[in-house]
């Protein structure tokens, strides 16, 4: 008998070897009566993730795995899973078990019963976050919350969640519209909607995690900013080239202060400047290859020889740089606009050929 899909669970995983088992056990008990399939979508984890996925699914057809390679990204993740399915329901739950899956049925009961979207909330009533590993952890928590709540404009308590259901339907009609970068898949999901969502927030106690550990980190909240900076500029600028330009606004002051150390250790004007340029592209290059382009980040002889890429096309960016705001100070004599007119195009040559030559895509 054939039977209608209602439920496909997207699990992102890097590194989650371990829990998957236990995952897909989970959901078995979760879901029972109910038609569901589950998608694990794994950036090609050195642990070996998607091998202990394939294991479970060569012998259960609700089992699928996604295997993505050359990249990585939660959100990214989350959307090309639930772009492989074709169910009724979409829900999405992180795959190291930190997410209550006994939730899932409510979760649904209340999309099926006219919400848009059905979150999962450590904060209304009954509720719990106790499973955030440190105090630090709450405050950021706390505080990215109060962030996003402005710059959505919704009350939801807990627009970080990355535990959430919603019709299919829906998620493709957004889909186009969504970042795909970063962590924050929902709150994408919630700001890429034109009319605003109706919500159901359903309580859940968020548990610690047991196997594996966080990706949570430092670039991710950087990430994050630049995700609500590409929602306030409506993505008419690239997110990328914000980045790279914030990176860029950096190595200026590490070049003025590598400058001023270089002139109190005795060094001629030229020699300081030219020392402290150099520091700062090497500081630039870090960055970038770090933060700007995290997801084809270049590791060890590659990193070497972008560099040395890096610093031939930021020299001749600056050689542009200078010429123009020569040529354009001869013109009009206005030193303030020519430098600054000199800068943009420095600033738009190195992004466009580091882009090209230095990160290209695989
Ligand atoms: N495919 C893929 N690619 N999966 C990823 C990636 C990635 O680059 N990075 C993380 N994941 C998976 C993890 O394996 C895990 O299943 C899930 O995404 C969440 O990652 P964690 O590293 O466990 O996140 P967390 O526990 O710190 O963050 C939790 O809290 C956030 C709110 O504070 C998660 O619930 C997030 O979804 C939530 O936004
Ligand atoms: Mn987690």
């Amino acid at each position: 008998m054939l039977q209608r899909m209602i439920l496909t669970v997207v699990v992102p995983c890097y590194n989650e070897r371990a829990n998957v088992a236990p995952m897909v056990a989970a959901l078995d008990a979760a879901l029972s009566g109910l038609t569901w399939e589950v998608v694990f979508v794994d950036d090609d984890s050195p642990d070996g993730t998607a091998q202990a996925v394939r294991e479970i699914a060569r012998v259960d057809s609700r089992v699928r795995c996604l295997r993505r390679i050359g990249r990585r990204g939660l959100s990214s993740a989350v959307i090309e899973g639930t772009l492989s399915s074709s169910a009724d329901f979409i829900a999405v739950i992180d795959g190291d078990l930190q997410h209550d899956e006994t939730r899932l049925p409510l979760m649904l009961a209340a999309v099926q019963s006219g919400a848009d979207l059905a979150v999962g909330s450590r904060y209304v009533e009954g509720g719990d976050s106790e499973g955030l590993s440190s105090p630090f952890r709450v405050k950021l928590s706390n505080i990215g919350i109060r962030i996003a709540q402005m710059v959505t404009g919704t009350k939801i308590t807990d627009p970080m969640s990355g535990f959430f259901l919603l019709p299919r339907a829906l998620f493709e009609r957004l889909a186009a519209r969504l970042t795909g970068q970063g962590f924050k898949i929902l709150l994408d999901l919630i700001m890429a909607s034109p009319e605003k969502l109706s919500i159901a927030e359903i309580p859940y106690k968020f548990r610690s995690r047991t196997a594996g550990e966080s990706k949570l980190d430092a670039l991710v909240l950087v990430q994050f900013a630049g995700l609500l900076i590409d929602k306030i500029l409506r993505g008419v600028v690239p997110l990328r080239f914000i980045a790279f330009t914030l990176v860029g606004a950096f190595g200026v002051l590490v070049n003025v202060l590598v400058l001023e150390f270089a002139r109190a250790a005795g060094e001629g004007f030229a020699t300081a400047q030219t020392i402290g340029t150099v520091a700062a592209m090497i500081a630039n290059f870090q960055l970038n290859n770090q933060l700007t382009y995290r997801g084809q980040r270049l590791k060890g002889a590659r990193a070497w020889r972008g560099l040395i890429l890096f610093l031939v096309v930021c020299s001749l960016g600056s050689v542009a740089n200078i010429g123009i705001a020569r040529a354009l100070y001869a013109a009009n004599g206005r030193s303030i606009l020519s430098g600054a007119a000199g800068a943009v195009i420095g600033v738009v040559w190195n992004y466009a050929v580091s882009a090209t030559l230095v990160w290209r895509g695989r």
